[in-house]
């Protein structure tokens, strides 16, 4: 665990429902500064939801989220503009704009939020097109490549602006091993080398392993453990016992 005590990213209370369908029931919990949070838990039980209400895409219906000091629901249009590029969102659908490069994908939000010119965009996509083990690359269509590579597009994407904060959504999936192992240790090494927060949610164990500093497992919509990865791979808890029964690699 990192000795750090300053929250970066808070849930108040953050409740949201979908018809009559409650998903996040009083949500609480923080994310202090250089911390990698992991989230594992059922398919369905709004991990992805989560992440959305961190970057405001989704708003609660009661309850707060606050990123970097910035109450989400309330936060100036100039203030999430400049918060955006402070932080990144690897979605778990990949996200990428169909009818653009893989390089223009990535070069996008460097094109949207800042003045560099087309060398620098270029040599900074190209930067991170190779973190991510792709080459040659740039030409290609979004519908040309694999899913595992089309995922790896939207990780370098999700780094391209240098985030402070990185919110993965399922890094490792449609990944090969090596490649997923890979990916593991970057985020690791994003937050040793950098001191980058990050919330992940994964359904792998060899993700955790890696790359958590403490894990929460949702369901229903509220935290049902709280714990560090040894204690959580232990699954000294009869919950997550029963979960990784079901479901560990
Ligand atoms: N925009 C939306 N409108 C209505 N229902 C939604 C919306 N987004 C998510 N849901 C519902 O909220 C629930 C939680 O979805 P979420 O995507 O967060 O699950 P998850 O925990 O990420 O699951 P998985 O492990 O399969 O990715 C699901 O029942 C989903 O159908
Ligand atoms: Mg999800």
């Amino acid at each position: 665990m990192k000795e750090t005590t300053e929250p970066l990213i808070r849930f108040e209370k953050v409740t949201k429902t979908f018809g009559s369908k409650r998903i996040l029931n009083e949500l609480s919990f923080d994310v202090s500064k250089g911390e990698t949070l992991v989230i594992m838990g059922p398919s369905g039980t709004g991990k992805s939801v989560t992440l959305r209400h961190a970057i405001g895409l989704m708003q609660p219906d009661s309850g707060r989220v606050v990123v970097a000091g910035h109450d989400m629901s309330t936060i100036s249009r100039k203030d999430l503009a400049e918060l955006r590029t402070k932080v990144g969102y690897l979605f778990q659908e990949g996200a990428l704009i169909n009818w653009m490069s893989v390089g223009d994908n990535v070069a996008l939000p460097l094109r949207e939020n800042t003045d560099f010119d087309e060398d620098e965009i270029r040599a900074r996509v190209e930067q991170k097109l190779e973190l991510v083990h792709l080459k040659d690359v740039w030409e290609r269509m979004p519908s040309d490549i694999s899913g595992g590579m089309r995922k790896r597009v939207g990780l370098a994407r999700a780094l391209i602006t240098d985030p402070e904060i990185i919110f993965y959504d399922e890094p490792n999936a449609g990944l090969d091993p090596e490649i997923s192992m890979s990916v593991n240790h970057l985020i690791r090494e994003l937050a040793d080398s950098l001191g980058i927060t990050s919330i992940v949610i994964t359904h792998l164990l060899s993700c955790v392993r890696v790359v958590a500093d403490r894990v929460i497992m949702l369901e229903a919509g509220d935290i049902v453990v709280d714990t560090t990865p040894a204690e959580f791979i232990a699954a000294n808890h009869p919950r997550v016992k029963q979960f990784l029964g079901e479901f560990a690699d």
